[in-house]
């Protein structure tokens, strides 16, 4: 039997160099897919501020590269690539002002999305270390940034809060679909293990004034959950645990959150957490997570991208239900239902175990 060649080295099936072909649209769809540069340099226009700076109207290329700090000259050539891309126009030679599609890059929102210096961007830069991540399955993020995601965050004070204000954005479309649920199945108190700045937590509790609610989170975003707490006069009925999930954690609670933690986490880590639940967990008491459950042979588009940037970003990835059971089998917990709770969502109950 002739010995199996790895994909490396079998022939590619290429074809023979040929004229393009003019009536053929793909070759140029596939560049234009392809493109590095535009992505690229909108994002660079976005985090060096350039549409603040034309937002009162048009400026030379000196005047903006003065502005913003860069050289006039490079500044130049970015500022000729965004015109032919309907970012700006140039409205005399060396004069440029907002176009078409630079007027949007003024919301705080779309700026906070695109900033390549912010939490997304950098979440977005990892995709640089894609090659890294499929070959091996494991983080490309620390090959790109020389540390792991949240030890990036830990030292930079400024990334931390920029990524809360990133999962904020996004927590303001799905916590207000997904809090009824959530209070519906909470017993009298819930503790919301990696509860980010406490939004899921807040809407939760207004759901129902009975409620109590802990908050176990790292030091950073447990002052902005205080901070938010006590701006919704939720400080009677809240208590924060400032600490790590990997350690211990408030014992007898009925309910145990976690929101978007364990996708963020490989197998073994995953398990841990999901361990630490189990310890703490009371006879009778749930495990409730809030993920999203790809179907294993159809996942949509998001779950394809959500998958792919757990794996860049963490070495992680979204699971399936027969994943999520398994992990929770290895952490001594049976998972007893999955059901769809809004925006792609779902809610995994686990309980323990025998
Ligand atoms: C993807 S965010 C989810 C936040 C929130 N549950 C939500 O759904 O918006 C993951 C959270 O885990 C927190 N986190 C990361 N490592 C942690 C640790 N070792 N202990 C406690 N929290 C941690 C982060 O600070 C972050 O807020």
């Amino acid at each position: 039997m002739e010995p199996r060649r790895s994909a490396a080295r079998r022939p590619a099936a290429r074809r023979p160099a040929a004229p393009p072909d003019p009536d053929d649209p793909r070759p140029q769809r596939l560049r234009a897919l392809t493109d590095l540069l535009t992505p690229t340099a909108v994002r660079l226009a976005v985090s060096l501020g350039v549409p603040d700076v034309l937002a009162t109207g048009p400026r030379t290329a000196d005047a903006i590269a003065a502005c913003c700090g860069t050289d006039p000259r490079a500044t130049l050539g970015l500022l000729r690539r965004l015109v032919t891309c309907d970012v700006l126009e140039e409205v005399r030679p060396r004069v440029f002002a907002l176009g078409e599609l630079g007027e949007p890059l003024l919301d705080d929102h779309l700026r906070a999305f695109l900033d390549l210096d912010g939490a997304a961007g950098h979440l977005d830069r990892a995709w640089a270390g894609l090659g890294h991540a499929v070959r091996t399955g494991t983080a490309a993020y620390p090959q790109v940034f020389g540390r792991g995601f949240w030890d990036h965050l830990a030292a930079d004070p400024a990334l931390a809060a920029s990524f809360d204000a990133y999962m904020d954005q996004w927590a303001a479309v799905w916590v207000p679909a997904v809090a009824p649920g959530l209070a519906a199945r909470a017993a009298h108190s819930i503790v919301d293990v990696g509860g980010g700045t406490g939004g899921l937590l807040a809407a939760v509790l207004e759901q129902d004034p009975t409620l109590f609610g802990t908050l176990v989170e790292q030091e950073a975003s447990a002052e902005r959950a205080r901070e938010r707490f006590t701006a919704a006069g939720l400080d009677e009925r809240t208590s924060i645990v400032e600490g790590s999930f990997f350690d211990a954690l408030p014992p007898g609670e009925p309910v145990y959150v976690l929101a978007q933690v364990v996708h963020d986490w490989p197998d073994d880590a995953a398990v841990a957490i999901l361990r630490r639940c189990a310890e703490a967990l009371p006879a009778g008491g749930r495990v409730l997570l809030v993920e999203r459950v790809p179907d294993p042979d159809h996942p949509s588009r998001d779950h394809v991208v959500m998958d792919l940037r757990m794996l860049v970003v963490f070495g992680a990835r979204e699971r399936t239900r027969a994943e999520f059971a398994e992990l929770a089998r290895q952490a001594g917990l049976t998972l007893t239902s999955v059901e769809d709770a809004a925006h792609g969502l779902s809610f995994v109950e686990l309980r323990r175990a025998g």
